[in-house]
């Protein structure tokens, strides 16, 4: 009975002139967003969420790591509360829904929970977790992983950006413009997480459903290639002096493209960034580093690709009379929900009577630290031609409200268990 109440308060306006206003913080010319975590604009949108927070009444709070917490209280002020969230960061040419959706969803809930005038048994807590992207400091999803354990807070905290300048500074920053109450990590004992997403691929737009229902979350492993040779002339130093870390860095990104052919298409392999110096067009680069970012719901098969990489390195910089140190800087296993979750997820989209498609996500979220911690499971819902990571990202209006209705609907029954 509260499943269908919730559904009907969920307001598919509302949910998109939230989506409206916290795209405009960080927009970019092209329609996307540039938030990168703990940049203004990420302080931005904290600001934005905790205003909206503040006109309901939920209490809001901020851990160590720079995780916003909005509480909507339960009946029982001791029971473990329900989560549910996603990020406000983005990539630097990200899209509006990355993340923004699954915060944006999971507030519509408390305000939906409020409209229906359900009061439930746990508290529920729409999360906005630091840092999942990524981009500007490596690892991502870095505020779960520190909650759930997956490294310290201490080694979160000393990360650089390209900058040097440290995740403690920024997020002193972010909390000197944006100042809110502090929870602390320790106190924190979820009793089970829900995310909502947009898919970020083609599947769901391909079988016409308009909900995923999220078996897991595929292996993610990164890694950091230094390649060292010496600078020199380019027009003065012949081939057999020349020590180039960009002809070694290429002749190595060349032979791990080939050994990660597969015939299925399933091991995703990709080279995103990319440095040179001194970045000058007649001098032979000395040094040259890359990220390698290496996804397979196989754990054995990314150690064994991680161990090819190694040795690729050596010999490929060997060759070249160069030298590469190959450092694996996270190493995330594949994530499989509790089936009791996938349940829960694929009953409350039945009874919304939408079509639906179940499978592992090749994103990766802040669900897979969760998922360590307490049950967690993710909702899907389609973005146009699959398209993520790009300012063109695009979602309808009506696609987000059905995935926040299945959410509601799966949060509500979470919140009221014993
Ligand atoms: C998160 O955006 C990821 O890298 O999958
Ligand atoms: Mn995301
Ligand atoms: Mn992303």
């Amino acid at each position: 009975m509260n499943g269908a109440r919730i559904s009907r308060a969920v307001s598919e306006a509302r949910l998109w002139q939230r989506h409206v206003e916290m795209g405009a913080i960080g927009a970019t010319a092209r329609g996307g967003v540039n938030r990168l975590a703990l940049t203004r604009e990420d302080a931005a949108a904290q600001r934005k969420l905790a205003q909206w927070a503040e006109l309901r009444g939920y209490s809001v709070s901020r851990d160590e790591i720079g995780n916003v917490y909005v509480r909507r209280a339960g009946t029982d002020a001791e029971a473990a509360p329900v989560l549910t969230g996603s990020h406000l960061d983005s990539q630097p040419t990200g899209g509006k829904y990355d993340g923004a959706y699954g915060v944006l969803a999971g507030f519509e809930v408390l305000e939906a929970l409020d409209d229906a005038g359900i009061a439930t048994r746990r508290p529920v807590e729409a999360v906005a977790w630091m840092n999942e992207e990524g981009s500007r400091y490596i690892p991502g999803a870095m505020g779960s992983g520190v909650l759930a354990g997956a490294f310290t807070l201490a080694s979160a905290l000393a990360r650089t950006d390209s900058d040097g300048v440290t995740v403690a500074a920024a997020l002193a920053e972010v909390e000197r413009s944006t100042p809110l109450p502090r929870r602390s990590l320790s106190g924190l004992r979820p009793f089970a997480y829900v995310e909502a997403h947009i898919e970020q691929g083609p599947l769901l737009e391909a079988h016409g459903a308009s909900i995923g229902v999220v078996t897991g979350i595929q292996g993610i492993r990164r890694f950091v290639v230094e390649i060292d040779g010496e600078e020199a002339h380019a027009g003065t130093t012949p081939r057999a002096s020349r020590r180039d870390a960009m002809a070694t860095a290429v002749a190595l990104i060349s032979a791990l493209q080939a050994e990660a052919a597969d015939p299925g298409d399933i091991l995703r392999f990709t080279v995103g960034r990319m440095r040179v110096s001194p970045n000058s067009p007649n001098t032979i680069p000395g040094h040259v580093d890359f990220t390698i970012d290496l996804r397979h719901p196989d754990a054995d098969l990314l150690q064994s690709f991680g161990a090819a990489i190694h040795d690729m390195a050596a010999r490929v910089a060997a060759r070249h009379n160069c030298t590469a140190a190959v450092q694996n800087v996270s190493d995330v296993k594949p994530v499989r929900f509790p089936d009791d979750m996938i349940a829960l997820i694929r009953e409350a989209t039945e009874a919304e009577g939408a079509k639906y498609l179940s499978f592992p996500s090749g994103a990766g979220h802040d669900a897979m630290y969760l998922n360590r911690l307490c049950p967690t499971g993710m909702v899907f819902v389609p973005c146009l031609r699959g398209v993520s990571h790009n300012e063109a990202e695009s979602a309808t209006p009506a696609d987000l409200a059905a995935g926040t209705r299945v959410l509601a609907r799966a949060i509500v029954e979470l919140a009221n268990r014993r």
